[in-house]
């Protein structure tokens, strides 16, 4: 393996995703829709799905709307489910897919997750697909061996050679105010994006995510093969989120 890409493939604009999760109101749509424009960097919000109507007609263009999850299934008797067509049909251009809560509260295996990618790209949108290992996984020294597994299994078989963003949030940085260290993400970033390089022609963007915050963005977003952030918690401060926007 080479010890470095070639620098001409790192993104000069960093890609941001707001994860509300299920957080948010219409207030705080409308807070949003004051938001200031980044210089450069490309920005995703991504509400609970009844926020979705609200947040389109309220927050300014350069903002582009996500989902939060979708279902694998196109449309039929599955109570409760949203698809990634209803997606696209609501001004959505971006859906996060196997976000670690979805993966450990309700039970998605690495093969429902490949559906659910598979379908978001039917619908002709960009799925931020999330990998990561848990703490356990880390002191055992095995993250790079389940990242490449999560890879393998969600990601690897899908023909997307332009629209697909990964996310890689170790798991236990998720809200802990606990972030791996440069090196680390240094590494980790290098070994998803060659992992990525061998099934895919096109440069696959790299997000970091994990109790990114104003104050540790820039940082993070310097290190090489670091294509910019998912962020949780940070996203819902408007005064933040505009800092880290402009990281
Ligand atoms: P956090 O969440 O920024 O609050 O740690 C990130 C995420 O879960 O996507």
């Amino acid at each position: 393996m080479s010890n470095d890409l070639n620098p001409s493939t790192q993104h000069k604009h960093k890609i941001i995703v707001a994860n509300w999760k299920m957080n948010g109101s219409e207030a705080l749509i409308k807070e949003f829709s004051k938001f200031q424009q980044p210089k450069t960097n490309d920005i995703i919000i991504c509400p609970p799905f009844t926020l979705l109507a609200p947040a389109k007609i309220l927050l300014p263009d350069f903002i582009k709307l996500g989902a939060q999850n979708c279902s694998g299934e196109g449309s039929g008797a599955f109570t409760g489910e949203i698809s990634a067509s209803m997606l696209q049909e609501s001004g959505v251009s971006h859906v996060i897919i196997g976000h670690s809560e979805r993966r450990s509260l309700y039970k998605e295996t690495n093969s429902i997750i490949l559906k659910k990618v598979e379908a978001v790209l039917k619908s002709e949108l960009t799925p931020v697909v999330c990998i990561g290992e848990t703490l356990s996984e880390k002191k055992a020294s095995k993250t790079l061996q389940v990242l490449e597994k999560q890879i393998d299994a969600s990601i690897a078989k899908v023909n997307a050679q332009t629209r697909l963003i990964v996310a890689y949030e170790p798991i236990w940085a998720i809200g802990t105010g606990l972030i791996p260290n440069e090196d680390e993400i240094r590494k980790t970033h290098l070994h998803i994006k060659e992992k990525l390089n061998q099934y895919f022609n096109s440069d696959i963007p790299t997000l970091y995510g994990g109790s990114a915050s104003a104050e540790n963005c820039s940082k993070i977003t310097s290190i090489e093969n670091v294509d910019g952030l998912l962020v949780g918690g940070a996203s819902l401060k408007k005064h933040d989120f505009e800092i880290i926007c402009n990281c």
